[in-house]
């Protein structure tokens, strides 16, 4: 079997964790979710706000445990769950348009694809992070199915939502995203695009392993 890299791209609340999580599990590869790792620098960010973005990636410790799932460690604590949260999801668009910060995080996420086998997802993997990835698709779903799946997934995670600021969320993050100076997020020239609005997590989980089977 041959060892690939699969680059999971696309806007906001789109299902890629999900998705990515169910197809590295089912190809035996491993996953990783890169939206964390900016999550993580947001929190730090939140604690020390004056500190510079440069100053702030050196002096922090990120720590990722990709096993069937993703643990982030910042500063030696698991912050899994708390990078979930409301403050850090408002803040993160802009810690991530931080050049310093960008420069920090693709560097570590090129060292975990060097070997392939991993299923990573974000807004730039098939853009920036893996350009040479075997496989590239792009996640796209309507704003309303979007924030319909963030308000089962934080109701689930205790974390307080509703429809309308979620729809909000989503439509501004995606804006930040999509116009930032440094990498916006783009469709890759050569990546697959899928829409899943009106699709189970098993028919897109599906539709990306075949594709997949067609270059193993
Ligand atoms: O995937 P998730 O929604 O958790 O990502 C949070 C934020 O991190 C995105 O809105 C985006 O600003 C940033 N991000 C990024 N590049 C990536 C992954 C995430 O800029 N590769």
């Amino acid at each position: 079997m041959k060892k690939i890299n699969i680059a999971v791209d696309g806007p906001a609340a789109a299902g890629k964790s999900t998705i990515a999580r169910l197809v590295a599990s089912e190809l035996g590869m491993v996953y990783v979710d890169t939206g964390a790792m900016y999550r993580a620098i947001t929190l730090a960010h939140l604690a020390q706000p004056v500190l510079d973005f440069e100053t702030l990636v050196q002096k922090i410790n990120l720590k990722i445990v990709n096993d069937n799932g993703q643990k982030i460690y910042l500063n030696d604590e698991d912050v899994s769950e708390r990078i979930r949260e409301n403050d850090v999801t408002l803040n993160v668009s802009y810690v991530a348009s931080q050049k310093a910060v960008r420069e920090k995080l693709v560097g570590i996420q090129q060292e975990l694809t060097a070997a392939k086998g991993v299923v990573m997802d974000g807004r730039d993997i098939g853009t920036q992070v893996i350009p040479d990835a075997e496989l590239k698709v792009y996640m796209i779903a309507s704003v309303t199915e979007r924030a319909e799946r963030r308000l089962k997934d934080n109701q689930q995670r205790g974390i307080e939502a509703n429809f309308e600021d979620l729809v909000k969320d989503i439509e501004r993050r995606d804006h930040l995203d999509m116009t930032r100076e440094i990498s916006p997020l783009v469709k890759a020239n050569d990546a697959i695009e899928i829409d899943t609005t009106g699709m189970t997590i098993e028919a897109v989980k599906d539709k990306i392993i075949a594709l997949a089977r067609e270059i193993i």
